[in-house]
């Protein structure tokens, strides 16, 4: 029988173990303030932004918010990451991707001060992260360390195989799993013999964004697999990278979707703006 790793329960311990530190801080009269920026109105980019705020309310961190208009400028845009990179009252600064094609996306991004990058998307960021450096780290493949951490998964020694080499998880999550002391393998979508390198893994990570992607044949028995894709099936039912039916009896444990490692991305994100830099 296989785990099914429970995203929806950790995130949840772990806002309320924010919240309860949130309380603490401001009672010695410290208050953390996230400020989040949207421009346009993408409806999928409107969901994210509004489960943020509501996260950051059950927190108990403030939060500022800019809902730019489409035709927003990149100077307007970089203007505002300006000023609120000089509000010593601002602790963190998110602008929600994708950004409008007119508006530099890594511009933007190189603009937000690293002591505020909550997103851990600017370089000074990821460079951290690669030379073990204190420095936000990018939220999802954070939260897939905890997801393994809280369900009792080791990861030291373990053969771990990541699926994917984005900027925002693959290439981070790589470098997390290497921070546990994992023996790291990447992949992406020129490695030959894939099922050879898949079927090596422990610790199977899949970020490759292919609706229900992974069948049985990638898998070792007994794996531990984690699924950051997230998809709408043909039946217009939410899916992930992997297909859960096919993989999961092969697995000692599997995160679903949804319910797995999405709802970690916006707990990491409140981590941390509670916490900093770290
Ligand atoms: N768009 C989709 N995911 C994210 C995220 O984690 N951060 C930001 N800023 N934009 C996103």
């Amino acid at each position: 029988m296989y785990q099914i790793i429970d995203g929806k329960k950790i995130s949840q311990e772990i806002k309320d173990e924010l919240k309860l530190q949130v309380e603490q801080m401001k009672a010695e009269g410290v208050e953390k303030c996230l400020a989040v920026i949207q421009v346009g109105n993408d409806p999928a980019s409107s969901v994210y932004v509004g489960n943020k705020k509501k996260a950051c309310a059950y927190v108990g961190v403030k939060s500022l918010s800019y809902e730019l208009p489409e035709d927003t400028t990149e100077e307007e845009l970089l203007t505002l990451v300006m000023e609120l990179n000089a509000r010593a009252d601002v602790d963190g600064i998110l602008v929600q991707l994708p950004l409008p094609k007119h508006i530099n996306e890594e511009k933007v991004l190189l603009a937000i001060d690293p002591n505020k990058d909550v997103d851990g998307f600017h370089p000074v960021s990821v460079g951290n992260l690669s030379i073990g450096r204190p420095g936000y780290v990018s939220c999802t493949p954070a939260g897939v360390i905890q997801l393994l951490k809280r369900s009792g998964i080791e990861i030291e020694g373990k053969e771990c195989v990541v699926l994917g080499r984005s900027n925002i998880v693959g290439k981070p999550m790589s470098m997390l799993l290497l921070r546990e002391n994992g023996t790291v393998t990447t992949c992406h979508s020129r490695t030959v013999n894939l099922r050879e390198v898949t079927k090596r893994a422990d610790i199977l990570v899949v970020a490759i964004g292919k609706p229900k992607f992974l069948d049985e044949s990638y898998v070792k028995e007994g794996a531990v697999v984690i699924d950051v894709g997230i998809h709408r099936d043909e039946n217009n039912k939410l899916c992930g990278d992997v297909d859960f039916e096919k993989v999961a009896p092969h697995c000692s444990a599997i995160t679903p979707v949804p319910g797995g490692v999405g709802p970690m991305t916006i707990a990491m994100l409140m981590n941390n703006c509670v916490n900093g830099v770290k």
